[in-house]
């Protein structure tokens, strides 16, 4: 179920290429959040799901207090490399989200790209109960969902990259299943070598549907003030193909 996260694990950075280059605007904007709806100077932050550690590094790098978590070893075997190689000093830790058991230690909570979308109705309220008491009062929770509406049940997707001399083909399709609120995720992942060997990996995985109301209701019922962001805007529009869960303690 999780081969994204385990065979493919090294392939991670160089499927997700686009959203790599694009990190920087993502921090940006969760810095002016930090900055405008946290009541709290932000100083330690938890990144929950944190996978190969794109936005976690990032965050590093601007000098916050960083620990990552994640379900997956071999996202974290990356992550650890990346930090390594890139000098910066943050603490990856193995662990299931919904297991955690800090007590007030964080100044923010963050979970990137869909990682909320792993859990469904009764998981989301266990979540937020452990973001809420990891965290510290006045202090964060930021994790950003795709609108189901764009990129369901369109036909495949498929575009390449590279990752040193080889080439991915990465085709995806995304079935919505409207009554049960379930993305259906599949995805065949071929890595093409120089001499035209091909390995081909298949993705399939089940991912749970959140509109904005829905976020933000049952957040509501965990944390004292709550928004929904457009992508990257303090604000949301009615097109919006991207939202951002702001809940503060
Ligand atoms: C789409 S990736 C996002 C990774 C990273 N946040 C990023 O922005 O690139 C989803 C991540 O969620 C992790 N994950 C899924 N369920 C989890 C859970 N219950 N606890 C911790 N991590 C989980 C996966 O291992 C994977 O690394």
């Amino acid at each position: 179920m999780h081969e994204l996260y385990t065979i493919l694990a090294e392939y991670y950075d160089a499927i997700y290429q686009r959203r790599v280059e694009r990190v920087k605007e993502e921090i940006d904007f969760v810095e002016e959040i930090f900055r405008e709806d946290a009541e709290r100077e932000i100083k330690r932050v938890l990144d929950l799901a944190c996978g190969t550690g794109i936005p976690t590094l990032e965050l590093a790098r601007r000098g916050y207090e960083v620990i990552g978590l994640d379900l997956h070893e071999e996202m974290l075997r990356v992550a650890r490399r990346k930090a390594e190689a890139q000098g910066l000093n943050v603490k990856f830790i193995q662990g299931n989200a919904l297991d955690i058991s800090f007590d007030e230690e964080f100044d923010a909570v963050t979970m990137f790209f869909s990682s909320i979308m792993y859990f469904d109705d009764s998981a989301i309220q266990e979540l937020f109960n452990s973001v809420r008491q990891a965290l510290k009062p006045g202090g964060i929770f930021i994790a950003d969902f795709p609108c189901w509406f764009y990129g369901g049940n369109d036909g495949p997707i498929v575009w390449d990259e590279r990752r040193g001399d080889e080439r991915l083909v990465i085709t995806d399709w995304r079935e919505v299943e409207p009554a049960f609120q379930k993305l259906r995720f599949k995805r065949l992942v071929q890595i093409i070598r120089p001499n035209g060997e091909t390995k081909a990996f298949f993705v399939d995985d089940e991912l749970n549907i959140y509109t904005p109301r829905e976020m933000r209701l049952l957040a509501t019922r965990h944390f004292h003030e709550v928004k929904i962001y457009g992508n990257l805007r303090r604000s949301l529009a009615p097109n919006d193909r991207r939202y951002w869960l702001v809940a503060v303690k």
